[in-house]
């Protein structure tokens, strides 16, 4: 048995794509998913996030289930399109406007926080028209759109999240086809958006702590896909190889924010320049950053949103050079996943390694100025069924790390959210692959809701703050 300390917040979580349905109700304009959900072939099982747990429709329902589990937090997204149609804050939806507000103003009087992350991977589909996160422009365009969510939503929004996992996006969407808008431009495209969704995310964060904060007294963020990378082996190379797999999945975003000297990490810089020179490159494919830009990135995060799943193992000892097309970002990163630990039956990146979630905390703490930690996603997806003992082993096992993380190495973790309330749709995997704590009946029009097994026992763990382990 282990006491969950007395600071940590529990919550559930989800996104507006993956949970809303409503994908044209009203005056909503389509996102770069409902596009990209259409091409043949991008999603394994042929779904879409059309229609999903219709909570567009059904979001008290989430409410209830969200108070039955008892926990203090919902992190949701908000869909730009469905908030700005045209992209652009010239034109504010006011049947989007009303969605958002009833669903904060529900879960308040629920007494649950709304958590709310600004975006969360749904770009209209008139900025992709645009060039997306490739054009530098959508700094500004994403700061007109934050400035519409602090002014309609912030008297009540005390916890903001500017962007989810933008690594895992800009290298899916933008550098492989996996997500859209599936550019696939590998080893240019990802470091490209890296740039500019740095600086829109400094510049939403600036806007709020300079003209919101004052009055809204609440703190903003972004959260960082943060699963665990280490070499294969103790020997030098595959320790360097995982430390700089390390630099690239996380550090890409991490350092320029929260490292005392800021900008990309030093290995990047130097890995992608030298790989660039010998490719013929008159420089690197890393832009890079002016010491203004640096200054201004450095520091505008209130907490470090970590999201975590599993861990995964490095070598460079069976990597052959030129094994990807080169350019990519893989080639860049100079190493590949060895199969150790790695469990055949588990799905996607749901292979429990806890120990891997102590050890990126303990990362966190290392390499980003020991921070406030809030952990806004950690969860485990399987094909369903309500009786989920694998997900709650994956779950008590993951706390138990965490509880080592803060117990042991000092790691100043204030949240503990689970991804997901329910299952929803999951992105190229499809509506197939299921995250949910409470199951969704998608052969039913009105998408019934029930609990799983997880369910009962995160309640449990919530009511007792104990972990029995
Ligand atoms: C990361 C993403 O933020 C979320 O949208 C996704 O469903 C989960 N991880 C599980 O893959």
């Amino acid at each position: 048995m282990r006491k969950i300390p007395e600071n940590i917040k529990f919550g559930v979580a989800s996104a507006a794509y993956q949970i809303e349905g409503g994908w044209n109700a009203a005056d909503k304009s389509p996102s770069i998913w409902d596009t990209f959900c259409r091409k043949p072939g991008a999603i394994l099982d042929g779904t879409n996030g059309e229609d999903t747990c219709k909570s567009y429709e059904y979001y008290k329902r989430d409410i209830e289930m969200i108070k039955f589990l008892g926990v203090q937090i919902y992190r949701f997204s908000i869909s730009w399109p469905r908030i700005l149609p045209e992209g652009f804050s010239n034109k504010i939806s006011k049947v989007g406007t009303e969605y958002y507000n009833n669903l904060i103003n529900e879960l308040i009087a629920n007494g649950i926080e709304p958590v709310v992350t600004i975006y969360h991977w749904d770009l209209p589909q008139k900025l992709q028209d645009l060039g997306g996160w490739a054009n530098p422009e959508i700094a500004v365009w994403f700061e007109d759109y934050a400035r519409v969510l602090y002014e309609l939503f912030g008297d009540r929004v005390k916890t903001w999240i500017t962007l989810n996992e933008p690594k895992q996006f800009g290298v899916f969407g933008y550098g492989m086809s996996r997500f859209a808008p599936g550019l696939n431009i590998s080893g240019i495209a990802e470091y490209l958006v890296a740039k500019n969704l740095l600086l829109a995310h400094a510049r939403a964060w600036h806007l709020y702590d300079k003209e919101f904060r004052p009055s809204q007294k609440g703190i903003c963020g972004l959260t960082i896909a943060t699963d665990y990378r280490e070499g294969e082996t103790d020997f030098p190379e595959d320790v360097i190889t995982g430390q700089e797999a390390m630099d690239f999945e996380v550090g890409l975003y991490s350092h320029p924010i929260f490292s005392t000297e800021g900008g990309f990490p030093e290995s990047v810089i130097r890995r992608i320049g030298q790989k660039s020179v010998e490719q013929g490159y008159p420089r690197s494919r890393l832009p890079e950053l002016s010491k203004e830009e640096i200054e201004f990135i450095k520091g505008t995060s209130d907490f470090y949103g970590f999201n975590h799943y599993s861990t995964r193992f490095y070598t460079r000892s069976t990597y052959k050079e030129g094994t990807f097309p080169v350019p990519s970002y893989e080639d860049d990163i100079g190493g590949v996943f060895s199969l150790k630990d790695y469990k055949p039956a588990a799905i996607i990146h749901s292979t429990a390694i806890p120990a891997g979630m102590r050890k990126a905390l303990k990362w966190v703490k290392d390499n980003c100025n020991d921070p406030e930690i809030l952990i806004l996603e950690n969860g485990f997806g399987d094909l369903g069924g309500l009786e989920d003992v694998d997900r709650i082993s994956y779950l008590a096992d993951y706390i138990n790390s965490m509880l080592d993380a803060i117990e042991i190495d000092k790691c100043n973790v204030t949240m503990y959210t689970v991804w997901s309330l329910m299952d929803n749709f999951e992105w190229c995997s499809g509506l197939r692959i299921k995250f949910g704590i409470f199951e969704i009946n998608y052969d039913d029009e009105e998408r019934t809701r029930r609990p799983k097994s997880s369910a009962f026992w995160f309640r449990h763990l919530v009511a007792t703050r104990t972990l029995d382990h």
